[in-house]
């Protein structure tokens, strides 16, 4: 079976980062056919810098690597150090990446890639803001018959927001962003709060991750040594959730997620509750069902997955 053919646009970002391994680790079963950086967890200098370091670590020196949006489509800029520190990606040494950055510019990347393949067969995997991904729909709205799915981490339901009471970063982060994606008429998958809180990196799944002993696996652990601080003091759980590889997980193994077609909206005025997403669970509405809402994982199997993989980059 030839594999699948995908865009993942991020904001590297620790959990961007792993996801990126995970995606690289898999070219059997995904091709990744370009990385597109967003502004995000941190500016947008530096998650296009990160992603690029990422591939160096990794061996894919060739991988394509574009920059996109420096800013949310219409309110104004957030970012989140406060949980990914000042490089966004602490817990590793930074340096200068090898892997160039491409000159286009990435909505023109995805809208061309897009453009050039045929019809449904592109899956796109969006792990920050949406703006890249909503402003070359909103752009071209052509590409949206070439996308097969959009497999996201955004939002939130039970679990309430991350960021503010009753928002998730990626989708307050861009909101009007979300709000296009939600209602663009292709197949969504969600990967919300209330899945990837499921998957948190413990100190003895970390462990697991070093012993393997490979620069990718060290790269890892290095990362979620660091990325975890911020929320085992908030949610006193121990080891930060792996948000992002939940959606490269899900193209490679979906078996170990649940999930149930539903409608998202995203509120994209309200003061008090803008970025939240309103997840119609139960059919209370009539609101036509835009997503695969992902409820619940099997998290032995996920790190099973993701450690497997990782094991790869030793090969
Ligand atoms: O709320 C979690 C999301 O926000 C993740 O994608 C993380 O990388 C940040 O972008
Ligand atoms: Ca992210």
């Amino acid at each position: 079976m030839a594999p699948r053919p995908i865009i993942i646009d991020c904001d590297p970002g620790q959990d961007d980062a792993v996801c990126l391994f995970l995606a690289m680790s898999s070219p059997d079963e995904l091709e990744i056919l370009g990385i597109t950086a967003v502004a995000g967890n941190v500016p947008l200098e530096l998650t296009q810098r990160n992603a690029r370091q990422m591939c160096d670590i990794a061996g894919r020196t060739d991988m394509p690597v574009f920059a996109g949006c420096s800013r949310p489509m219409v309110r104004e800029p957030m970012t989140a150090e406060q949980i990914h520190g000042t490089t966004g990606i602490d817990g590793i040494e930074v340096v200068d990446p090898v892997t160039p950055l491409r000159s286009m510019h990435a909505v023109e990347f995805i809208i061309e890639t897009l453009l050039a393949a045929s019809e449904e067969s592109v899956t796109l995997v969006p792990t920050g803001p949406l703006t890249n991904i909503a402003t070359a729909i909103d752009k071209v709205p052509e590409i949206l018959s070439h996308i097969d799915e959009i497999v996201l981490m955004g939002g939130a339901m039970r679990e309430g927001g991350n960021r503010t009471p009753s928002a998730e970063f990626n989708i307050l982060a861009d909101p009007h962003a979300a709000d296009i994606v939600f209602c663009c008429g292709r197949p969504v998958t969600a990967m919300g709060l209330d899945v990837t809180h499921k998957v948190l990196s413990t100190r003895k799944r970390v462990a697991k991750i070093k012993a393997l002993n490979n620069p990718v696996a060290t790269a890892t652990a290095g990362m979620l040594g660091f990325f975890h601080r911020f929320d085992t003091k908030k949610y006193g759980s121990e080891g930060a959730p792996l948000h992002d590889p939940c959606t490269v997980a899900y193209l490679l193994q979906a078996d170990i997620f649940d999930g149930k077609q539903c409608n998202v909206s995203v509120e994209t005025q309200s003061r008090l509750t803008l970025g939240h997403t309103a997840v119609d669970f139960w059919n209370v509405t009539d609101r036509p069902h835009n997503t695969n809402w992902i409820y619940d994982v099997d998290p032995d199997a996920f790190f099973e997955l993701l450690t497997g993989r990782l094991a790869r980059f030793g090969d």
